[in-house]
């Protein structure tokens, strides 16, 4: 092996936020794999090396001492650093995906949110509430307040007994379901809950049913634990009960506001679905993600209030706050909440602290229900503006922040296409599908839209209907 030496491809940038020793260490790691540098080949000694960057040898010593460490280079002492040998077997390719999951398609169009806001697009793509509203100064207290806390060093998996009191009481009156901080878990959010559940009461290869069209990310969250997603039929009002296959373990639904047609589950349908669930042993997984937005009447109770021992409740604040904040809960009866911890414990999954703390502080103090006090004006505000242009083409419930727009299913892509090439991003129910799309028409989000974007997205859309709807039966 030749043991010539080399010239060490590295550069610091002292703009980097990351220390100067670790950007060395991550440059030979990235030289290495890159065969930029081979097995055998000598690097210059510390000495040199520190004088060609301009650092200390304490930053060029870090750097060495952590790469021996991770088997990247070896020494003989006195004789100086080599690259290691045995490095060829490192993966030189990410992973690749298992070719059956469900993995969500890419979106039709690719632009981010921020790249859709910077260039001045409008975004009526689902999903995204508006974090615009959000009280800074309510924010940076609450924050302010979190890094206050001490620090825990065994957090309890099933979330700071503090927030599940708070969480507890803000179900009951805003939710009207009566529930006690035993049957709260606190999550980072829906997807999470819903991770729990299909690692913790769905086994290998058990059938879960998922709404269709509905969340895509259920199923697809459902087969990454294993489990087997079947589809479960929905019509204007809610999942079709009547329906429902035999042998599901758990049932994914979105009673109060259907995603994405936007049905109420109507309370006869519920309490046969609730019966049906008794008979087959079924566990319902009720998610209520944006339960708190109902512009009308008040939102039904939630399921889980009818039958506390067979169904999950799902909540989050992704969409009554902000998705940053990475808040949400899961409500069951507390046998489930303990064993869904500790399954929490063995797998290390757990909330963070901060922003437990940073909640309570805003429901504590009344902030949370402050913010959705205003969110309903502004979000009834757009609704209305929806409905007054484009209100004959719209189907599904005043709720939540999103509406249905059904087409013929060859008038959809067309419409899609066209309002991108004018700067309206839009999506259709592809994405809500798991397969082949059963129903068709446009996902109109007007949480992240505000009235101007809003009203200019109507312009184009009005026009694009009133071709496409003309020209395509
Ligand atoms: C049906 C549905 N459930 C839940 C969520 C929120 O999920 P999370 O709390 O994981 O952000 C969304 C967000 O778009 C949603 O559309």
């Amino acid at each position: 092996m030749a043991r010539g030496s080399v010239e060490a491809p590295v550069h610091l940038d002292r703009a980097d936020t990351r220390p100067l020793s670790v950007q060395l260490a991550d440059q030979v790691r990235a030289a290495v794999t890159e065969g930029v540098l081979r097995r055998g080949e000598r690097l210059p000694s510390g000495r040199s090396l520190a004088a060609q960057l301009g650092v200390s040898r304490t930053v060029v010593n870090e750097a060495f001492q952590q790469l021996y460490a991770e088997g990247w280079v070896e020494g003989q002492h006195g004789s100086g650093t080599f690259v290691a040998g045995g490095m060829e077997h490192l993966p030189r390719k990410p992973v690749q995906a298992r070719a059956a999951d469900p993995i969500d398609p890419p979106p039709p169009q690719t632009t981010d949110r921020e790249g859709a806001r910077q260039a001045g697009l409008a975004d009526l793509r689902p999903g995204a509430p508006w974090v615009g509203s959000v009280d800074r100064a309510a924010w940076r207290r609450a924050w302010r307040h979190a890094a206050e806390q001490p620090l825990d060093d065994s957090p309890d998996p099933r979330g700071q007994p503090r927030l599940r009191v708070l969480i507890a009481e803000h179900l009951r009156r805003v939710r009207g379901v009566r529930v006690g901080p035993e049957n709260v878990m606190v999550t980072r959010g829906t997807g999470h809950g819903l991770d729990l559940v299909g690692a913790g009461l769905l086994g290998q290869g058990e059938r879960a049913g998922v709404e269709e069209p509905g969340y895509r990310k259920a199923p697809a969250i459902f087969a990454a634990r294993g489990g087997c997603p079947v589809p479960c039929r929905v019509d204007r009002q809610g999942l079709v009960v009547e329906e429902l296959p035999e042998g599901l373990s758990a049932l994914y639904t979105t009673p109060t506001h259907q995603y994405p047609l936007g049905g109420r589950l109507p309370v006869p349908r519920r309490e046969r679905l609730l019966a049906w669930a008794h008979e087959q042993g079924t566990t319902v997984i009720e998610d209520d993600y944006d339960g708190e937005f109902r512009y009308d009447v008040a939102p039904l109770p939630a399921l889980y209030g009818m039958d506390p021992d067979r169904v999950v409740l799902l909540g989050t604040l992704s969409k009554t706050l902000a998705p940053d904040l990475g808040i949400g809960w899961l409500v069951a009866a507390p046998e489930t909440v303990e064993h869904l911890s500790r399954l929490r414990a063995q797998l290390s999954d757990r909330t963070p602290g901060q922003p437990q703390a940073a909640t309570s502080l805003l429901l504590e103090r009344g902030e949370l229900d402050r913010h959705l006090r205003r969110m309903r004006l502004e979000y009834a505000r757009r609704l209305r503006l929806l409905k007054r242009r484009l209100g004959p083409w719209l189907q599904g419930d005043t709720a939540g922040l999103h509406v249905f727009l059904p087409l013929p299913a060859a008038a959809v892509g067309p419409v899609v296409a066209g309002a991108a090439e004018q700067g309206v991003l839009v999506v259709d129910t592809t994405h809500c599908s798991f397969g082949a799309a059963s129903v068709h028409g446009l996902v109109l989000g007007y949480g992240s839209a505000d009235t101007a974007a809003l009203e200019w997205a109507c312009d184009v859309l009005e026009r694009l209907l009133r071709d496409m709807t003309g020209n395509v039966t």
